[in-house]
């Protein structure tokens, strides 16, 4: 096919890309046209240091965006051939998505695109209803459709001894000053397009719990809300770490998490054992998988929430300049 993508179909898609998750909603993408092709970049500025000094929370969120650009463009009846990290000389370039042959998009797809809107992190405590076994197998699926691998924590020993690390790696970050005035900074008690709102924080920690929050929490939790003894914890891997591997994994993130909101799941998500390294190993040892834990999710069925804010889609796009 010899034409390529439009500003409209970068507009129209753009709108489902800004809907991805990323690291306190910092939102660390740029999308741009160049010869008919729609590129996914890194945005260095909205990296955060302190957080996420290597840029794999960078590369995640992209990977999450990417996802929902492919969706988009398939459900518009123009899936993307995806190329990752097209240019060597331009690092931050993390992906080009050109036309492949027109078709109707599938029901699978069609699902996936639908739960795009309504998918948020959901911080509260979850029904302690289970997560039936063809949920939990979709759940998989997803994730071994984008090259990577879901392993759910099945028995309390299990989540109490993935708890056990979670807890460590928190008390790690919470002792940077950095870090935490990063997450201060982040933290909206005022409407705005970006970081996490108060609302969405979730609840005050408490000693019982048995997952560590990230502390963008404020509320008291009304009595008997306790958090489930015994969540369904999932840790979502790749098979290497390389820049590419991070983005592949953003796209399995995206892909696990908008099937469990097609499913009526909820989801939150918990980095912290990711981002502190003897922590990741540990986890990693713990596992027995080949490969690198890159997300670990919280999944359960959860009170109604609300999508947080995101900036206009007019700040993320670089389009071509058009001659007057
Ligand atoms: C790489 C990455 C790491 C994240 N880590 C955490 C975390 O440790 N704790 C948490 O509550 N949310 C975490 N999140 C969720 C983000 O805070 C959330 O996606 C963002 O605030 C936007 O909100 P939304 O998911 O409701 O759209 C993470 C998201 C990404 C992409």
């Amino acid at each position: 096919m010899d034409i390529g993508y439009t500003s409209a179909h970068l507009r129209t898609a753009a709108v489902d890309a800004v809907r991805a998750p990323s690291l306190h909603n910092t939102q660390p993408w740029r999308l741009r046209l160049r010869g008919g092709g729609i590129e996914v970049l890194a945005d260095p500025a909205r990296r955060l240091p302190a957080t996420d000094p290597s840029g794999w929370g960078v590369r995640i969120a992209c990977g999450a965006a990417l996802f929902n650009l492919r969706i988009a463009l398939a459900v518009a009846g123009i899936p993307a051939r995806v190329r990752l990290r097209p240019d060597p000389a331009e690092p931050d370039l993390l992906a080009r998505l050109v036309p492949d042959v027109p078709r109707r998009p599938t029901p699978g797809e069609q699902s996936l695109h639908a739960a795009i809107p309504r998918r948020f992190s959901n911080r509260m405590p979850f029904w302690p209803n289970p997560v039936p076994a063809d949920a939990r197998w979709r759940l998989g699926e997803a994730a071994r459709a984008e090259q990577c691998w879901l392993e759910l924590l099945i028995g309390v020993s299990a989540v109490a001894a993935f708890g056990e690390i979670a807890r460590g790696a928190h008390r790690v970050l919470e002792r940077d000053p950095a870090y935490r005035s990063e997450r201060e900074r982040w933290l909206r008690q005022e409407p705005a397009p970006d970081g996490v709102p108060a609302s969405a924080g979730g609840p005050l920690s408490e000693p019982q719990d048995v997952l560590p929050a990230r502390g963008f929490g404020g509320r008291e939790r009304a009595p008997g809300r306790d958090f489930e003894p015994e969540p369904l914890v999932g840790v979502l891997g790749s098979v290497g770490n390389t820049a590419v591997d991070q983005v592949v994994a953003g796209q399995a993130l995206q892909r696990v998490l908008l099937t469990a909101t097609d499913a009526g799941l909820s989801v939150s998500m918990l980095s912290q054992p990711i981002e502190v390294p003897t922590a990741r190993e540990q986890l990693r040892l713990s596992l027995g998988r080949f490969g690198t834990p890159q997300m670990v999710l919280r999944i359960g069925y959860g009170q109604p929430g609300r999508p947080t804010p995101r900036r206009a889609v007019d700040e993320v796009l670089d389009l071509p300049v058009v001659p007057a």
